[in-house]
């Protein structure tokens, strides 16, 4: 999607200020005349207290759009606003970074953490640059946040090697929520627990977000996670977003050949409705230094027809009678239509 193609591609419902703005952002890696744009003209809308699911295969950008939303990674182009509960957006700002607006969690909870520092400590980071409270009580408040994410008093003076991965994890979330962020980046941060944990942090974020109005990007390669917390999902395909919508019709009929490929190809999906299966993911993801012209999904996918490599496709919006009002839902496909209606057929293998 370049530039000027990209319209925000979730549209939020209520006459308030979105959580979060992101327009035609771009993040590369490397130099100019060998760049990898890893994030390549992604806008999108979240909405305030809503989960909006990112997915996509290895490499795709997940990680490096958070990151640099977060501020962690320079913005090559575009903008990032951000519309805290007081305060009108911020611009974009990648030098000075985003402390304080954004918090964000990992998958691996003992690299995020400092190893020699007391948990109560790792929690209160983002208090102390906010200056929110006197360092005095900055323990009491750490061990009001341990309790709020389902931890007892005792363990603000342990470790981190001291606790279990589960554990770990809530401190992280602890300390998400200390500086009173209203906007969390959540970079797969159930993948490296066991399958029962995994659903008691995820509740425990969607309560979290309920009582205290958060927004969370959420990324993961679950896709039971997936729709059991997110409102909307968005899907990328090496750097750019291919599809974005309300995540039962993104997940129960995805109109990206992409999105459906990648839907059919994991074996754990917990749907109510599927598709008949028409094709498979095949095919290895290009080099992101070189895309294809066009469509970048054009060299793996059954449809491609010649305009595909000539023309790249602008997101439109998916009107279906009978769908549910909310999200919008966009997809960037030439042909999205005619392969709904069945009168695209795909190419043999
Ligand atoms: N620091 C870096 N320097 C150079 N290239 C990078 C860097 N970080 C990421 N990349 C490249 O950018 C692209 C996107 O990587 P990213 O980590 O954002 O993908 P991802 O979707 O999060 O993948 P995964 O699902 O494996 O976590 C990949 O081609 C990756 O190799
Ligand atoms: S634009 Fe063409 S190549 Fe791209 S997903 Fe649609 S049909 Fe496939
Ligand atoms: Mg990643």
């Amino acid at each position: 999607m370049t530039a000027e193609s990209a319209p925000p591609l979730i549209q939020h419902n209520d006459d308030g200020p979105a959580a979060l703005e992101v327009s035609d952002l771009t993040v590369r890696f490397g130099s100019r005349r060998d760049a990898l744009r890893a994030v390549d003209g992604v806008s999108f809308t979240l909405r305030r207290g809503s989960t909006l699911g990112v997915i996509g295969e290895s490499g795709s950008g997940k990680s490096t759009l958070v990151k640099a939303i977060a501020g962690l990674l320079p913005v090559a182009e575009g903008q990032v606003r951000i519309a805290g509960n007081s305060g009108p957006p911020q611009p974009a700002a990648p030098s000075v970074g985003r402390a304080g607006q954004v918090q964000m969690i990992f998958q691996d909870a003992m690299l995020a953490l400092n190893p020699g520092r007391a948990v109560w400590q790792s929690v209160v980071e983002p208090l102390v640059p906010q200056r929110l409270f006197v360092p005095r009580r900055f323990r009491d408040r750490a061990v009001e946040l341990l309790a709020r994410v389902g931890l007892t008093p005792d363990f603000a003076d342990r470790l981190p090697s001291q606790m279990s991965g589960g554990q770990r994890q809530r401190v992280t979330i602890a300390r998400a929520i200390a500086g009173r962020s209203p906007l969390v980046m959540c970079d797969e941060p159930v993948a490296a627990l066991d399958i029962s944990l995994q659903a008691e942090v995820l509740q425990l974020l969607d309560d979290l977000r309920r009582d205290l109005g958060l927004s969370y990007v959420f990324i993961s390669h679950d896709m039971s996670s997936i729709s059991r917390i997110a409102h909307d999902v968005g899907v990328m395909y090496l750097g750019q977003l291919v599809e974005v919508g309300p995540a039962r019709e993104v997940l129960q009929t995805p109109r990206h050949p992409y999105t459906q490929a990648l839907i059919r190809s994991i074996p754990r999906i917990t749907l109510e409705k599927r598709e008949p299966e028409t094709q498979l993911l095949e095919g290895e993801i290009p080099d992101a230094r070189r895309p294809p012209s066009g469509c970048r999904f054009r060299t793996r996918c059954p449809f491609a027809q010649e305009i595909c490599a000539r023309e790249e496709p602008r997101p439109e919006l998916v009107e279906e009678p009978g769908r549910d009002t909310g999200s919008a839902h966009h997809t960037a496909c030439h042909f999205w239509r005619e392969i709904r209606d069945g009168t695209a057929a795909p190419r043999a293998h």
